[in-house]
């Protein structure tokens, strides 16, 4: 039973003094409810209001691709730099500790392989698994243009009925297809459609002249994936240009955990991302992290045969 002795009676009202109705810092989602915004809160940082996502979604339909053959050896170390996690709910439930405390965005899609039709995809988790899993959002693939359109098309308007219905926002992904071109008519239209149809915020590619059209014109987020590995200052200029350009933030794979040091690459991303470093700054922070690794490493080494 409550304690009902000696109750302090309410005297300190703040008369004068307005409620503030803070506006909510991601893109699109002001009038969202409180389940929704807080969990977009917790992927784009509300101070830099954008998000380093590390994608390692890739094995769904590509295997054990390089970089992903041990995820509990490669991926888990990168996770303390990650603001995100984007993976399958195997990924998650077999490699991913539950003690993390990162956001995860779930990859709801599934159904084809490299062998087979990349849009020929179908929605693999239902939404009570995804609560099961607490996830902070859910993806899917669109291909416009390819063969199955369609059928992508309406992966995401099911996953994000699903989501709206508990709070989960829907991130889509734009996928490109074998025989698309990543030019801006194709991004223009794929990311408008997406968010005219509900996603929460839309993954994309960079490519130059006209990206900042694409942010534009989409009334939610955009986030870049890394795509193919490029030189780490590659990845780190495309990575600043996107940002500069309006992006709110990168869902990065290949260009992380497949350069020579994952560790340094995403904490390199982080700067470019969250305090607009420049790319050659951040290749310097990415060497000098790269080389205090290898030293660590030496000395580790060394300590190994001493004990010997
Ligand atoms: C695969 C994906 C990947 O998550 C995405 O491509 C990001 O990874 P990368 O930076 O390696 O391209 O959505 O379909």
């Amino acid at each position: 039973m409550a304690d009902k002795d000696n109750i302090k009676e309410g005297k300190d009202f703040g008369i004068g003094i307005p409620q503030e109705n803070k506006p909510f810092h991601v893109k699109g989602a002001g009038a969202l409810d409180w389940g929704m915004q807080n969990r977009l809160g917790r992927i784009f940082n509300p101070e830099s209001g954008r998000t380093v996502m590390l994608a390692f979604d890739h094995g769904y339909f590509q295997g054990p691709t390089s970089g992903l053959e041990r995820m509990d050896l490669t991926i888990v170390p990168l996770m303390q730099h990650a603001d995100v996690l984007m993976c399958t709910r195997g990924a998650l439930r077999s490699i991913v500790p539950a003690s993390i405390n990162k956001p995860v965005v779930l990859r709801c899609s599934g159904g084809q392989s490299i062998l087979s039709e990349l849009s020929n995809e179908t929605i693999a988790v239902d939404i009570d698994d995804a609560i099961r899993l607490n996830v902070a959002a859910i993806t899917t693939q669109i291909y416009i243009g390819a063969e199955y359109e369609h059928k992508s098309i309406a992966n995401l308007i099911k996953l994000i009925d699903s989501g709206n219905g508990y709070g989960i926002p829907t991130m889509a992904v734009t996928g490109v297809g074998t025989d698309m071109k990543r030019d801006q008519r194709y991004f223009l239209l794929a990311t408008r459609i997406a968010a005219e149809l509900g996603a929460h915020y839309v993954k994309s590619y960079y490519f130059d002249k006209g990206f900042e059209n694409v942010c534009a014109s989409c009334p939610v987020p955009i986030v870049i994936a890394g795509g193919q590995k490029l030189p780490e200052l590659e990845a780190l200029t495309m990575a600043y240009k996107a940002i500069d350009q309006g992006a709110a933030g990168v869902d990065m794979g290949r260009n992380i955990f497949q350069a020579d040091s994952p560790v340094a690459m995403i904490q390199a991303v982080r700067a470019v991302v969250h305090q607009n470093m420049r790319p050659k700054k951040a290749l310097d922070l990415y060497q000098t992290l790269l080389a205090e690794e290898k030293k660590k490493s030496k000395r580790q080494t060394a300590r190994a045969k001493r004990r010997k």
